[in-house]
C-alpha cells in the first residue's frame, strides 16, 4: 500500500484500478481540473519547467523525487498514509469502537460538510497566489511558491478523491463546485473568509503561509484523529506536505526582516520613511503584516461557542490537536474551557463546557504554534541588535467571527473606543500606504542567484542544490 502506482492515469497508492466506476469518476473529473489549473493556477508559467518535488512513497523517509516538470503536467494523484492495524476510535461517544472505513449514515452530512470545507480552501490559495509568480524576487522563491501551488492542487485531489469514493453523486457533485467557486468572486465566493483575500505581494504570501497554512495544520492534524479512517490517513499525509509550506512562510518573512536590520544598520536609522527609501519594509510595516494575516487566520477556527464544533468531536468526526497524546477522558462531558466576553466595556474569562468550546482549544493550540516562529524572527532583530520586538496581537484584535466580532479591541488587548479604534487603525494594521508601497517593491528577479534588495537569500537552497541553482528554466 505504500508505494505508488506511477503506471496510472492518476497516480494513486488506493488500489485505484481495482475500482472501475471510481476510476471512471476521477478520470472525468481529472480534464476539469486541469482547465481550472490552467484557467486559475499560476499565471504565464505554464511551459516552465520546475525543479518540483513529487511523491514516490508515502513513507516518512524519501517519499520525495525531485526534478524539473512543467507544472500541468506535474503528478498529481491519491496518496494516503498506511493503514494502521486494528485501529479504533480514540475520542467521542464512539470510543473504542472500531475506525470506520466507510461513512456511517447518520454522520454522512457532516462528513461532506467537513471535507468540503477543507476542500475549498485549497484551490482556493492557488487562486490567491496566481499573479505572485509575475513578481517574484528570485528563482528559488519563484520555485517554493509553484511547489506550494502544485501541493494545494493534490490536495484539493485528496478531498475529490474522498468525495467521489464514499458520497457517491452528491460527492461528485461536490468535486465539481470545488472547481466552479473562486476566491474573491462576489456571487460564488470560496466558502471561508481568510481564502476570499487578496494575497497581493510576496510579503503577504509569506504571512499567508506562515499563518494560514498552519491553519491548515491544525485543522488536518484534527482530521487526522478522525473516526473516518480514510479521511485521517489522507489527511496524515497532507500534513508531511503542510510543512514545507509552513517553512516557506517562516524563512520567507525571516529573509525580509534580515534584510531589513542589514539596512537599518547601514543606515544607522529606523525611520520607515529612509528605509522605504532605501527599498526594504520597515518594522513597523511587518508588524501591521503580522496583525493583519494573524486576526484573519484565527477567525477560520470558527465561533468561539459552536454546537457543531461538539457535534462532529462527540461523534467521532473530527478530534482535538494531538488527540492521542491528551490524558484526560476523551469524551470532555463535564470539563469546561475558558473563553473571552465582553462585559461592561471589558473582556472577561469565563467558563463554558468544554465540548462547545472546541473551536476555541483549536484556536488557542494553533496560537501557541504560531508565537513559536515569531519568536524566532525576534531572534534575527535581536541579532543584529536592533531594540524592536514584534508580537501576534491579543485574539480579541480585529475579529469577524464568534462573540468577538466587531468588538473593537487594541492589538494589546484594550477593548477601545470606535474613536480611538479609528485615530489609531493605521497604525495597527495595514494602510493602503503600506500595501502600495510593498507593491512598489515587487519586481520580477530571476536570473539565478539573484534576490530582490527587499529581501535576503536563503541560507541553503532546495533538496542541498546550490542557492544560485536553475529552479526554473523558462524557455
Ligand atoms: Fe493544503
Ligand atoms: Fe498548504
Amino acid at each position: 500500500m505504500n508505494s505508488i502506482d506511477y503506471g496510472e492515469k492518476i497516480p494513486n497508492n488506493v488500489l485505484l484500478s481495482e475500482d472501475r466506476a471510481l476510476r471512471r469518476a476521477l478520470e472525468q473529473w481529472q480534464p476539469n481540473y486541469l482547465h481550472w489549473w490552467r484557467d486559475m493556477g499560476p499565471e504565464g508559467s505554464q511551459d516552465f519547467d520546475v525543479y518540483l518535488r513529487t511523491a514516490v512513497s508515502v513513507d516518512p523517509q524519501g517519499w520525495a523525487q525531485f526534478g524539473h516538470v512543467k507544472m500541468p503536467d506535474y503528478r498529481w494523484g491519491i496518496f494516503l498514509h498506511p493503514a494502521e492495524k486494528d485501529r479504533r476510535i480514540h475520542f467521542g461517544e464512539h470510543l473504542g469502537e472500531p475506525v470506520w472505513q466507510e461513512v456511517p449514515g447518520e454522520h454522512r452530512a457532516n462528513l461532506r460538510r467537513i471535507i468540503v470545507t477543507q476542500g475549498d480552501t485549497e484551490p482556493a490559495s492557488v487562486e490567491q497566489q496566481r499573479h505572485l509568480g509575475l513578481t517574484c524576487p528570485s528563482q528559488y522563491d519563484l520555485r517554493n511558491l509553484f511547489q506550494v501551488n502544485v501541493e494545494e492542487g493534490r490536495h484539493l485531489w485528496a478531498m475529490v478523491y474522498l468525495l467521489h469514493k464514499y458520497f457517491g453523486r452528491d460527492g461528485r457533485e461536490e468535486g465539481e463546485a470545488l472547481l466552479e467557486r473562486r476566491s474573491g468572486d462576489q456571487d460564488n465566493p470560496r466558502i471561508l473568509g481568510a481564502f476570499n483575500e487578496k494575497t497581493p505581494d510576496w510579503l503577504s504570501f509569506f504571512m499567508f503561509t506562515y499563518f494560514t497554512d498552519r491553519d491548515g495544520k491544525f485543522q488536518l492534524c484534527a482530521l487526522a484523529e478522525s473516526g473516518f479512517d480514510p479521511l485521517a490517513r489522507t489527511a496524515k499525509f497532507m500534513l508531511t506536505e503542510e510543512a514545507h509550506h509552513m517553512f516557506v512562510g517562516e524563512s520567507g518573512v525571516s529573509r525580509v526582516i534580515q534584510r531589513t536590520c542589514e539596512v537599518m544598520n547601514e543606515l544607522k536609522t529606523d525611520d520607515p520613511a529612509r528605509l522605504r527609501a532605501a527599498g526594504v519594509i520597515d518594522l513597523p510595516t511587518i508588524q501591521r503584516y503580522i496583525n493583519f494575516h494573524f486576526s484573519v487566520t484565527i477567525d477560520l477556527f470558527g465561533a468561539d461557542q459552536s454546537s457543531n464544533a461538539a457535534t462532529f468531536y462527540s461523534s467521532g468526526l473530527k478530534g482535538r490537536f494531538d488527540e492521542g497524546k491528551r490524558s484526560d477522558d476523551h469524551l470532555l462531558e463535564g470539563a469546561t474551557y475558558r473563553v473571552l466576553e465582553v462585559q461592561g466595556g471589558l473582556l472577561v474569562e469565563k467558563d463554558v463546557p468544554m465540548l462547545n468550546a472546541l473551536n476555541e482549544v483549536l484556536r488557542d493550540d494553533y496560537i501557541k504554534d504560531s508565537i513559536g516562529g515569531v519568536e524566532r524572527w525576534n531572534k534575527v532583530i535581536e541579532k543584529a541588535g536592533i531594540p524592536f520586538h514584534l508580537m501576534v496581537p491579543h485574539k480579541a484584535f480585529h475579529r469577524q467571527i464568534g462573540t468577538l466580532n466587531d468588538m473593537k479591541v487594541s492589538p494589546e488587548g484594550r477593548v477601545v473606543s470606535d474613536h480611538e479604534w479609528n485615530q489609531q487603525v493605521e497604525r495597527w494594521l495595514p494602510t493602503d500606504t503600506d500595501r502600495a508601497f510593498v507593491a512598489s517593491l515587487m519586481g520580477r528577479v530571476v536570473e539565478p542567484g539573484r534576490f530582490a534588495n527587499w529581501i535576503a537569500p536563503p541560507a541553503l537552497g532546495i533538496n542541498r542544490q546550490p542557492v544560485d541553482f536553475g529552479y526554473v528554466r523558462f524557455d
